[in-house]
């Protein structure tokens, strides 16, 4: 016996995905926690294979699958996204398994064919609305486009409420436990936020606009799937909840200062604006980029309502590291940001002025021309730093009067 045995959800549905423990980096979102590719497998008439796994966990599929019924004996795989740590295991599945037919949404069969190069009829494609009948279950089809792919799609099985979401409602983390329920809900939300600020934040309108789909269609939902992290049953309402929230982004009180540094003047000015954050009532986030990574400045970020950035000039430009941190957020849309810039220069101090640019191309409203000292700040510029903080705090108070 495989020591890779099948969960099983429901009366026909069996989670045969697996478990990356020791993944730290996923296409550059550090995961500290881990990750993994949910695959799962519906006992219909017609039995039903939807999503695979990353492709060294193949194996680890296959045992499990195999701990329920003969391999061969799968006669449909759906694959709701091609992206590879779903798709990867897809290629050697269909030659292993021989199912009659492969699923994908129209765009998922085009990303298929592309990465795979495979003849273009391997896939047949289903759209909103489509439904296939398993023989004693049904998948229904939805299309949701950009989520987190052009070919994502969601599948629904009414004949058990369960919704199979790809990476909707998912994150990076590896547990022994398939439902989050039975996993530290502070562990959950950490997890959840930073998926949902790594991966959709981009998409926050096309996230309400799919909720707000689900709601108006009267979908009732009992089981939520996703392709990462664990299932939902109880507490459906808790992650939708969150994405919610997330894909609303109220104003908040919270700020994130992000800076990096040479000789500690540039940290020194992050300190004193941290300060004047504080003091006037914000909640501060203080990250030196030599000790936290992009996308945990990304994770900070989603629920923050300021951006303050620090920089050094180095070579007439701003920091390295604080440059490819923007640039990273940037492609994230992070929405309803003030912020300011600040930095340390030793002769031509282009920094600020640059940040400023970058900023403003973020659509981040800026609160000032920025401060910007000459070699290490003395206690006039540590005082201008702090008002600067404390005047960014006010303007939080009064974005988010009469809604906290
Ligand atoms: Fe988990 Fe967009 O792939």
């Amino acid at each position: 016996m495989s020591v890779f045995q099948a969960e099983r959800l429901t009366d026909r549905i069996y989670w045969v995905g697996a478990v990356d423990w020791a993944v730290r980096d996923f296409h550059g979102y550090s995961t500290g926690h881990g990750s993994t590719y949910n695959a799962y497998l519906v006992m219909a008439d017609r039995i039903t294979l939807i999503d695979t796994v990353k492709r060294p966990f193949l194996s680890q599929m296959m045992d499990r699958i195999a701990s329920v019924c003969d391999p061969s004996d799968i006669d449909i795989i759906v694959s709701n996204h091609s992206e590879m740590d779903h798709s990867g295991a897809l290629p050697e599945t269909i030659g292993r398994i021989g199912p009659s037919a492969v699923y994908a949404s129209r765009m998922g069969a085009k990303a298929l064919e592309a990465h795979f190069h495979w003849q273009e009829d391997t896939v047949r494609t289903v759209g909103t609305g489509d439904t296939l009948d398993l023989g004693g279950a049904t998948l229904e089809f939805r299309e949701t486009r950009m989520l987190h792919w052009p070919d994502s799609m969601v599948s629904y099985m009414p004949e058990e409420k369960v919704l199979f979401s790809q990476d909707g409602f998912g994150m990076h983390l590896a547990t022994s436990e398939r439902y989050g329920d039975q996993v530290p809900r502070t562990l959950l939300e950490t997890e959840a936020r930073k998926y949902y600020a790594n991966i959709l934040m981009p998409y926050s309108q096309l996230v309400r606009g799919l909720l707000a789909d689900i709601r108006r269609s009267g979908l009732e939902i009992e089981l939520l799937c996703p392709d990462h992290g664990p299932v939902w049953r109880s507490d459906i309402g808790w992650i939708t909840g969150m994405w919610d929230r997330w894909a609303e982004k109220p104003p908040s009180r919270k700020a994130v200062v992000v800076y990096d540094t040479m000789w500690g003047s540039t940290a020194s000015m992050a300190h004193a604006v941290s300060e004047g954050l504080g003091s006037g009532g914000a909640s501060v986030r203080l990250l030196p980029l030599r000790a936290t990574h992009i996308s945990d400045v990304a994770a900070e970020v989603l629920e923050a309502s300021a951006l303050l950035v620090g920089s050094p000039t180095l070579n007439g430009r701003i920091f390295p590291s604080v440059a490819e941190c923007l640039n990273y957020l940037g492609g994230l849309k992070p929405a309803g940001l003030v912020g300011a810039a600040f930095g340390s220069y030793g002769w031509s101090g282009e920094a600020v002025r640059e940040l400023n640019g970058i900023l403003e191309g973020m659509k981040v409203r800026l609160l000032g021309e920025g401060l910007r000292t000459l070699y290490v700040p003395g206690p006039e510029i540590l005082d201008r730093c702090f008002d600067l903080g404390a005047g960014v705090a006010e303007e939080l108070e009064a974005m988010t009067r009469g809604n906290e």
